[in-house]
Order: C-alpha cells, then structure tokens, then sequence
C-alpha cells in the first residue's frame, strides 16, 4: 500500500519517523514538496520516500492520503486535488469536521479524522480517530493507543485535551526553574523533573478507568507532604482552571467544526 502526506510538517513528519522506525514500515511514501528541507531530510533518512513536484502527484499515487496542512490553508488545498472514491483520507487537521471534509474531498468518502501528538515519532501517546475505522485502527496501533469514536461532537473532547501539552511541558520546566531557584544546577534539576513526571504519568497506564481517580487519594497519607501539597493547590482552584481551560478550547473547536 502507497500512503501520501499533504503537507509535510512537523506532526507529518513524527508520523512517518513513528511508521518507519517503530512500525517498520517499508512500502512507499509520497511527500509533497513544500517543507522542503523537512521532506529533503526525511526522503534521505529512508529510501522508500519520495518527493512529489505537486500534491496532485501525491494523491494520484497513494492508497491512503494524510492531510497535514494547516486548518486555514485545508479548504484551498483539498478543494483543487484529484480525491478518488476509492481511496481514503486521513485528515490530522484540528477544527476541520468530516461535513466539511467530504465536500473538499469529493468524490472521497471514505474519511476519518485523527490527532496525532507528537510523541508519536516514538510510537508513544494517544491516536484519537473518528469515526472508527479497522482497516486505519490496525495501522495505527502500531505507533500509537488509538482511541477511537463515532461521535463527532466527543471526538471534540479529545481534541480539547490535546491542548494540554504546552502547560504540561510548561509545569515541568516550572518544577525544575523552582529546584535551580534553590541552588540546584540546570542538568540534575531538569532529569529529575522529567523523570518524575514520566514515571508518574507511566504508573496512570497501569490503571482501570475506575481506580484512576483513586490514585490520588491512595497516595495522601493524613497529616504527610502529598496531603498537604494537594490540598494546598486544591484551594487554589487547579481543578477549576483546568475544568475552565479545557470548556474554552471545547467551544472554540465546536464552534469552528
Ligand atoms: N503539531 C502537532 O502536535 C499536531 C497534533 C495533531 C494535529 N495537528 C494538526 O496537523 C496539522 C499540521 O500541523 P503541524 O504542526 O504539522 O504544522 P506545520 O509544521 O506548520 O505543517 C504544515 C505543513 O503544511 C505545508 N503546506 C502549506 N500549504 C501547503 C500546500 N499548498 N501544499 C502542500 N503543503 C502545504 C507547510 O509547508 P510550508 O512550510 O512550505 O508552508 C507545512 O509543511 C494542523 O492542521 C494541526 O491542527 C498538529
């Protein structure tokens, strides 16, 4: 099977190191040309990529065609590409939904929406799709937890959740700043901080959707630091702000869908 990126930036790019690297995926793929340096680098590190003069080269040669463009550029782009009925389009694009999507693929109808996040050049992190799709879903497993949804408007909430990264990268650089506030140096700061925050984050894998919620409360022995430091940022309102944060980005995207 041939597989296509429209657009070939940096989450097109996590995708195909995530295909080639964990997945092994061997069969061709076709770049388009813009990102030059970005499709350069990739079509020298693996032999099976090849750069396409036009995106209408890459949709007339690929079975699957991944659209990576930005969400204002996805309109003109699509609108102007020879989509087949047979082939079938994965768009990554963030607040395009699949109404709008089969109108600028016609007479493609045969499309899904996926999130990719960026850990997924290391085959790590969640894939949320919709609709559900086996074909797609076999494929994506293997570089990612694919999580997938018939539900437009909850697909959404993935989409919210996915905005998290900036904060959560934010919270763990604050973390360690605070250490080398304190005398720590930069290097044992920072490995601690990320090390913390990954095997904490691990630990949530582990657990049922029931007993995640009590992972907090098991570890806040009364009276001891972990009690004290939640209750502390509790009364500050964390919840509430991430609940506030993550209802913002939810409107946004349904308003844009
Ligand atoms: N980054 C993430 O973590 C992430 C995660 C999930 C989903 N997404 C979604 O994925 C999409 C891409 O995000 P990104 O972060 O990868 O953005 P990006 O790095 O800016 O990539 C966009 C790419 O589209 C190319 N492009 C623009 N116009 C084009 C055209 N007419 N034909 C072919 N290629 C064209 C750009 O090329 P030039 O550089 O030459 O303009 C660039 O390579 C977005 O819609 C975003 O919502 C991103």
């Amino acid at each position: 099977m041939t597989i296509g990126f429209i657009g070939t930036g940096v989450i097109s790019e996590a995708m195909i190191r995530g295909l080639s690297d964990v997945a092994g995926y061997t069969d061709q793929i076709m770049v388009s040309k813009r990102s030059f340096d970005r499709s350069k680098r990739l079509s020298e590190a693996y032999s099976n990529i090849t750069i396409c003069e036009t995106n209408t080269e890459v949709v007339d040669q690929s079975d699957w065609v991944f659209v990576g463009v930005l969400p204002d550029q996805v309109a003109m782009v699509l609108q102007a590409l020879p989509f087949k009925t047979t082939q079938k389009v994965i768009s990554l694009v963030a607040g395009v939904g699949l109404k709008d999507l089969k109108r600028y693929l016609y007479p493609c109808e045969d499309v899904i929406r996926a999130i990719p996040m960026p850990p997924i050049e290391f085959g790590k992190g969640p894939l949320a799709i919709c609709p559900s799709d086996d074909a797609f879903e076999t494929f994506a497993n293997k570089i990612g937890v694919v999580v997938s949804i018939d539900d437009e408007d909850q697909y959404n909430l993935f989409g919210a959740a996915s905005a998290l990264m900036s904060d959560f990268f934010a919270q763990i650089a604050s973390v360690s700043k605070w250490m080398q506030l304190h005398g720590l140096d930069p290097t044992a700061s920072a490995r601690y901080a990320s090390a913390l925050y990954e095997s904490l984050a691990f630990l949530t894998t582990k657990e049922s959707a029931e007993s995640l919620t009590r992972m907090s409360d098991a570890c806040q022995t009364p009276g001891g630091l972990n009690e004290q430091f939640f209750n502390f940022r509790q009364s500050c309102g964390v919840d509430q702000s991430l609940h506030d944060g993550l209802n913002q980005i939810l409107k946004r995207l349904e308003s844009s869908d």
